[in-house]
């Protein structure tokens, strides 16, 4: 695993050229995105490099990690409506190659179907990821099994206290949510992980200094062939070296 430190700025800038890289070399890529503010800016750096007519997104395809039980992807705080609004609704993507899991008609029979689909894909590429503050990746909450596809969970309260400031009260934020599993995640050929943030240095120096755990789970990456981690100063505090 790699880990790069440096000001939030270039993080994200750095991150931003390896996706576009990406679809430079292969235009058809297989994309994991991930959703919350961390991955904001890069998005915005890739509608920039599509409207400079530097990408193209006509033949990506792309799987989102996650979503909220019980919210369709009309409603304001999905993670779908997420998607178009910071990224979608700007690139020349096919809306029908854009796949965010569905918080509404998942079921714990068929939730693994969504693995399915990516396998039918050809695999990710590339996937991005944030980190919770508790170390969950996706929505995997310290705990879950390294070997889990596609399912849903139920949400650690601080992972709801975390969200619950896109929403207008704590009691609006979904108890449940679909995710792809760590088994699924670490199927992808290439990841990106970024935190940014002192709320992150925790779970980062757990990550990367700590045990492989499923107390940590960010900390699976460590026997992923192909991690980066790029880690503002801010989220970098906390790693001992
Ligand atoms: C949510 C998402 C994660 C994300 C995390 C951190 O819980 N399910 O995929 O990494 O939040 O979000 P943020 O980037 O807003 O700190």
């Amino acid at each position: 695993m790699q880990v790069i430190i440096d000001s939030t700025a270039k993080c994200v800038n750095q991150a931003a050229e390896r996706f576009s890289a990406l679809l430079r070399r292969k235009p058809d890529a297989v994309l994991g995105l991930a959703t919350g503010s961390t991955p904001e800016a890069l998005y915005g750096k890739l509608i920039e490099q599509y409207k400079a007519g530097i990408i193209s997104f006509k033949k990506v395809t792309t799987f989102n990690l996650d979503e909220y039980v019980g919210l369709n992807g009309d409603h304001p705080q999905s993670y779908r409506r997420f998607m178009q609004e910071k990224l979608f609704d700007h690139v020349d993507i096919d809306l029908k190659q854009t796949h965010v899991p569905d918080g509404v008609h998942t079921t714990p029979e068929n939730a693994a179907d969504y693995d399915k689909m990516i396998e039918a894909a050809g695999g990710i590429d590339l996937l991005l990821l944030g980190i919770g503050n508790n170390g969950h990746i996706g929505f995997n909450e310290p705990g879950s099994s390294f070997d889990a596809l596609t399912h849903i969970v139920d949400l650690n309260e601080s992972t709801r206290q975390a969200n619950a400031r896109f929403f207008a009260s704590i009691n609006e934020v979904p108890k449940q949510a679909v995710t792809m599993g760590i088994h699924t995640i670490m199927q992808a050929r290439s990841i990106i992980l970024m935190a940014f943030g002192a709320g992150k240095s925790q779970a980062i120096a757990g990550a990367v200094t700590g045990p492989v755990s499923a107390d940590v789970p960010a900390s699976v990456l460590r026997l992923h062939p192909d991690v980066t981690m790029f880690v503002d100063d801010g989220a970098a505090t906390d790693i001992k070296v």
